[in-house]
Order: structure tokens, then sequence, then C-alpha cells
């Protein structure tokens, strides 16, 4: 018996030995086939090619050592639809450095022997669907046995993680760099400690649980590029924003988002402190208060600013359009007021300018056209008065939307409007605009909503309206047009059409929209008549004056064609 099992090892060497010059450790093939056990199915069939035809070292996804022959340094395994568990076996490939087995659908919990793995430096176990806590063997404590102080990326981003991260988190993470740990569901406070990891770069703690504040000392990461923190329940409340003012020392950040969580109290003023690397400053959704700072505009790399659904209030100062890289600027949802400052015309990079849902008043700054890369402008929910300035229709980049809605805007709506060729969204509702809709408007090629409802327009459908074959919610209710509604708006792609509270007289079209009497709405037009019957609208006298008329003509023609006879019978009598 007992050399059978010899002769079997013998065999087994005697396999990988001649036909590739490898040797082997059967340690390390042992961990893989451990691991390929336990992966229930691999669709892609990587795992099939596992097998005795090749060595272990040149399986798909494993990468062996140069000094170290046969020992495992790398296992790639992101993005192959594995599922199953993770082997706690792969704690025996002692030389791994690498361990990528993100973007797949793997299970179970993260084995806390993996923890071993002392020479480890790059754990990604990012979107799969892994629940239980992060091991403290991983730290994330008795690290007289365990020793990560190689790892310099941990990335364990969109799983089902929950629980605390150790209160000693850096002390087993001298090197690490990239803490990525977003949308999982952590919870408990950020430890202190974090702040002793001085090789940091990146920490994204963004839509977990955490609660308590940020540590003050965040700033001795002096090499920090990223704090993301945003959707978690981090308070702030007077002294616990000392940390704002700590992070002006860490000079080369470039991203900071701290949004959508309990941050009280003033904006800080050291906001305009803040490194001039940023390009990303988000603070939004928190019950913050007081100004922006002037000294905002010295952030002259910053390509996204995001401060909306605050407590903000006072003027945007005019020193915004120092900021020449922005590409994106939200401010809705604050208590802002004043005129909107006609220097952000000089943010001609801006793809997105949301002011919406502020008390700014005075009129729309005609510079607002300067910013010819502007795909969205929403001005909706404001004081604002005036004329809407014709060359706003000078955009041609504006495809998204363009909304000015629920202000004090009058005027007509101008021709020039059909300059928007390829804007998708255009909403005008609830100003005080009145004359006619502009027959230019099926210059707007691309238009599926068009939203003019609560005017004072006057006037009736204008035909061109027919071209626009993208259009499927037309709202032009509350208004005073008038006139019948032509039979060619049946032949639209209208989904949602609202026509009520006008003065629309006539026949309702009975096709396409008017099909479905859910889709329209008539309210408020007395002299309407007709459509399917589930419109509930009153028969139209019309049709039977039409029917009269019609055998009047019959009776005309009848009559002359019988004249037209007895002319000729009499001619050919004579
Ligand atoms: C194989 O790996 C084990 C565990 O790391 C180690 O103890 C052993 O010395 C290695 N054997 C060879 C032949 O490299
Ligand atoms: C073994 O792996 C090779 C590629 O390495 C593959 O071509 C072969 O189909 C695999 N055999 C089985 C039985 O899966
Ligand atoms: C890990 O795998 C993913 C998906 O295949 C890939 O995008 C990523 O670059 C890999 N990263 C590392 C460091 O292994
Ligand atoms: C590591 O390998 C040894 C020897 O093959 C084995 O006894 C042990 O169970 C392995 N460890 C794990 C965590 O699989
Ligand atoms: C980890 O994996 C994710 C998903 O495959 C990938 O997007 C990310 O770049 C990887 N991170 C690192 C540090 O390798
Ligand atoms: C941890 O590893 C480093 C080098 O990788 C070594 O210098 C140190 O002694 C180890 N510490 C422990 C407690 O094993
Ligand atoms: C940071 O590390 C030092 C020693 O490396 C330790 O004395 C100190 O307590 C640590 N600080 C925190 C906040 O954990
Ligand atoms: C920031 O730097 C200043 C000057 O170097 C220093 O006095 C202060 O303690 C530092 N703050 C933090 C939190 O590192
Ligand atoms: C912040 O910047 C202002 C000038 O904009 C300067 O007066 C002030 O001293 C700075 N504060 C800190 C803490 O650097
Ligand atoms: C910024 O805008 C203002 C007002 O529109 C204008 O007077 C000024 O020349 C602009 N500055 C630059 C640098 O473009
Ligand atoms: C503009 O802002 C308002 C108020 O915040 C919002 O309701 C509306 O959906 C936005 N318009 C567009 C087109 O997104
Ligand atoms: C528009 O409103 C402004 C100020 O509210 C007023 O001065 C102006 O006469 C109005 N213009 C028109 C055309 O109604």
């Amino acid at each position: 018996m007992r050399g059978l099992h010899i002769l079997l090892l013998i065999c087994l060497f005697s396999f990988y030995l001649p036909s590739h010059s490898l040797g082997t450790n059967e340690t390390d093939m042992f961990a893989l086939l451990s691991f390929k056990s336990l992966i229930s199915n691999s669709p892609l069939g990587t795992l099939s090619s596992w097998n005795d035809s090749l060595h272990y070292c040149l399986w798909q996804g494993v990468r062996c050592s140069n000094r170290h022959p046969n020992r495992v340094t790398a296992l790639s395994l992101g993005s192959l639809s594995l599922s199953g568990h993770i082997s706690p076996s792969l704690a025996n490939l002692t030389f791994l450095k690498s361990l990528n087995l993100s973007d797949n659908q793997l299970t179970g919990n993260i084995p806390a022997e993996l923890g071993h793995l002392s020479r480890l430096q790059n754990l990604n176990l990012s979107e799969n669907n892994l629940a239980g806590n992060i091991p403290s063997t991983l730290g994330q404590i008795p690290h007289s046995i365990y020793n990560l102080s190689s790892m310099v990326s941990l990335s364990l981003s969109g799983n089902q993680l929950d629980g605390n991260l150790p209160s000693k988190f850096c002390d087993a993470f001298q090197s690490l760099q990239n803490l990525i740990l977003y949308t999982n569901q952590l919870n408990g406070p950020i430890p202190i400690s974090i702040t002793n990891c001085s090789a940091m770069l990146q920490i994204d703690l963004s839509k977990n649980n955490f609660i308590g504040t940020i540590p003050d000392s965040i700033g001795t990461l002096r090499n920090l590029l990223m704090l993301g923190i945003f959707s978690n329940q981090i308070k702030a409340i007077g002294d616990d924003w000392k940390f704002f003012d700590s992070l002006i020392n860490c000079t080369f950040l470039q991203l900071l988002d701290l949004g959508d969580n309990q941050l009280h109290g003033m904006l800080p003023r050291s906001i305009a402190n803040l490194s001039t690397s940023l390009i990303y400053l988000g603070i939004y959704k928190s019950p913050i208060s007081g100004n922006i700072p002037a000294e905002v505009g010295k952030l002259t790399n910053l390509a996204t600013l995001q401060v909306y659904q605050t407590f903000i209030e006072g003027n945007i100062p005019e020193e915004i359009g120092n900021l020449w890289n922005l590409e994106g600027l939200g401010l809705d949802g604050n208590m802002l007021s004043g005129e909107i400052p006609s220097t952000l015309g000089n943010l001609s990079k801006l793809n997105f300018l949301h002011l919406d849902n502020n008390a700014f008043t005075g009129s729309i700054p005609e510079e607002l056209s300067n910013m010819q890369l502007l795909n969205t402008l929403n001005l909706s929910h404001n004081k604002l008065i005036g004329l809407i300035p014709k060359n706003l229709f000078n955009l041609p980049s504006l495809s998204i939307s363009l909304d000015l809605s629920n202000n004090y805007l009058n005027g007509s709506v101008p021709p020039e409007i059909g300059q928007l060729k390829n804007v998708q969204k255009v909403y005008l509702s609830n100003n005080k605009l009145s004359g006619q809709i502009p027959s230019t408007i099926d210059g707007c090629q691309l238009l599926q909503i068009l939203h003019l409802d609560g005017n004072q327009l006057n006037g009736s459908i204008p035909f061109s309206l027919s071209n626009m074959r993208g259009l499927q919610d037309l709202d032009i209710s509350n208004n005073s047009l008038s006139g019948t509604i032509p039979e060619f708006v049946g032949q639209m792609k209208l989904q949602n059409l609202n026509i009520s509270f006008n003065n629309f007289k006539g026949e309702l079209p009975k096709d396409g929209v008017f099909r479905n009497s859910s889709a329209v709405d008539t309210r408020g037009n007395s002299k309407l008549c007709g459509g399917v019957p589930e419109m509930h609208l009153p028969k139209c006298v019309l049709d039977k004056q039409k029917k009269k008329h019609n055998s009047k003509i019959v009776i005309v023609i009848i009559c002359c064609i019988g004249g037209i006879i007895c002319l000729c019978i009499e001619k050919g009598i004579t």
C-alpha cells in the first residue's frame, strides 16, 4: 500500500518535471485546487482549464515568482462570473502579492486566514456579494501572528460587508495607500488610527453606515489625494469641524466628497484654503449653513463643485467666474439669493449648471450664452424676472435640458428657441410668458418634452409642430390658447398631451394619443367636442351640419347634371 502511494507521488512529480521543466510546490498546487473546489460555477470555462494538462503556474490567472520558482505570486481572476466561496486555503499561497477576485458573484465571508499572507500588497474583492465582517485579522488585531504590513491596496467595495473597522486599524497597515470600502454596510466610527497610515493616498468609505466624526488629525495624511465619505451618517457640530481646517495640510488633495451626511453648522471659511489641486468638491445634502466665501475662486483646478440641498444662503460671489476649469456646478436647493452673477459666463467649460430651487432675483444674464459646452441648464423655482435673453438659445451644446420654469419671466417665447437643435427637454412652465407659441419651435428636432403650461400664451397650435417627430410629452395647459386641435396632433408620437384650461374649440381628433383618454387632459375647454367616447366630451353639432352641407352639394350636382342632359337632349331635337 505504501509503495503504491510513493509510486503515485513519483508519477505526479514526473508528470510536471519533464513536460514543463518546472518544479512543483504541492502546497501551492493543492491551495489552488482547493480554491477551485469551492467555486461552484465558472461559466466562462476559466477553471476547467485548471487541470493536469498544464503546470499550475500556467493556469489562467495564475502567476508564479521568477526568483522563487513555482511559488504563486498573483491570482488575477477578475470579471469572470465566478460564483461560490473563497477558500481559506489561499492562505497557504504564502508568496502571494496580489489577489484579484473582483467583479464576480462570490458569496460567503472573507476568510480570516487571508491575514497570514504577509507579502500581500493588493487585495481586490470589490464587486461581489461577500457578507459578514472584514476579518479582524485583516487589520483591519493580534498582529503578533498576522502581519499585513505589505498591503498597499485594499479594495472591498460593492459587497454587503458589515461591522466596524478595528480601532487600531493602521497598526497592521503601515504601507496602505488605497483603502476602498465604498458601497457596503460598514458601521461604527471611522477609527482615529486611520491617520497613522502615513502612506495613504485614497480613502473611500462612501455609501456605508459610518457614524461619529471625521478625525481632527486627518491632515497628517499629507499625501492624501482622495477622501470620499459621502452617504454615511457622519456628523459635525462646532469643534467637530476641526478636521476641515486640518485638511488644508493635504496639499495634494484632488477629491473631497463629504455629501449626504449630517454636517451641521457653518460652512468653514477654510474651504477656500483647501488644496488648489482640488478637482472635485462635494458638500451637499447636509444641514450646513453660511455663505459661499469669495475666496472659493482660488480653487482654480476645480472641475466639479457640488454644494446642493443645504441651508447655504447669500449671493454667489462673482469670483466663481475664476473657476475656469469648472465643468459642473450644482448649487440647487439652497437659500441663495441676489442676482445670478454674469461672471458665470466665463466658465466656458461648464457642462451643467444647476441653480434651481433658490431665491435668485433679477434677470437671466445674457453672458450665460458664453458657456458653449453647456448641456443642462436648470434655473427653475427662483424669482427671476424680465425677458428670456434671445442669445440663451445660441447654445447648440444644450442637449439634455433647459428648465426655466417657476419664475416670473415675461415677454414672448423668443423665436430663437428653434436654434436648440439638440435639446431633449424644455420647461418654461409657470412664468408670465405671453404671445404665441413660435412657429420656429420645430427647429428643436430632438425635443421629447415641451412644457409651456401656466403662462399667458395665446393664438393657436402652430402647424410646424407637426414636424416634431420625437415629441412625446406636450403640456400647454393653463394658457389662453385658442382655435381647433389640428388632426396632425393625432399623427404625432405623443404619449402625453395636456391642453386643459385654454379656449380650444371644435372637434377633438380620435387618432394617436387621442385614443387613450388617460393620456390626454382636455378639461376647461368648454367648446371642445367629439373625440373617442372615453373622453366624455359633448358630441359635435358640427357633424350634422357637415352632413347637411354634403347632401346640399349632391343635390346641386344632380341638378347640374340633369340640366346639362336636358340641354343636350333639347339641342339634339333642334
Ligand atoms: C512549499 O511551500 C511550503 C509552504 O509555504 C514550504 O514550507 C515549502 O518549503 C515549499 N516547498 C518547496 C519545494 O518550495
Ligand atoms: C484542460 O485544460 C486545457 C487547457 O489548459 C483545455 O484545453 C482542456 O479542455 C481541459 N480539460 C478538461 C477536461 O477540462
Ligand atoms: C483587477 O481586476 C479588474 C477586473 O478584471 C481589473 O479591472 C483591475 O485592473 C484589476 N486590478 C488589479 C490591481 O489587479
Ligand atoms: C495549508 O496546507 C496545509 C498542508 O497542505 C494544510 O494542512 C492546511 O489545511 C492548509 N491550510 C488551509 C487554510 O487550507
Ligand atoms: C478592483 O476591482 C474593481 C472592479 O473590477 C476595479 O474597478 C478596480 O480598479 C480594482 N481596484 C484596484 C485597486 O485594483
Ligand atoms: C511584519 O512583516 C515585516 C516585513 O514584512 C517584518 O519586518 C515584521 O517583523 C513583521 N512583524 C511581525 C509581528 O511579524
Ligand atoms: C499611531 O501609531 C503609533 C505608533 O506607531 C502609536 O503610538 C499611536 O498610538 C498610533 N495612533 C493612533 C491614533 O492609533
Ligand atoms: C498642519 O500644518 C501646520 C503647519 O505645518 C501644523 O502646525 C499643524 O499642526 C498641521 N495640522 C495637522 C492636522 O496636521
Ligand atoms: C486662508 O486663506 C486666507 C486668504 O485667503 C488667509 O488669510 C488665511 O490665513 C488662510 N488660513 C489658513 C489657516 O491658512
Ligand atoms: C468675466 O466676466 C465678466 C462679466 O461678464 C467680464 O467683464 C470679464 O471680462 C470676464 N473675465 C474674463 C477673464 O473672461
Ligand atoms: C430642475 O430643477 C427642479 C427643481 O429642483 C427639478 O424639479 C426639475 O426636475 C429640474 N429639471 C430638470 C429638467 O431636470
Ligand atoms: C417684464 O417685466 C418687467 C419687470 O417685471 C417689466 O419692466 C417689463 O415691462 C415687462 N415686460 C413685458 C414685455 O411684459
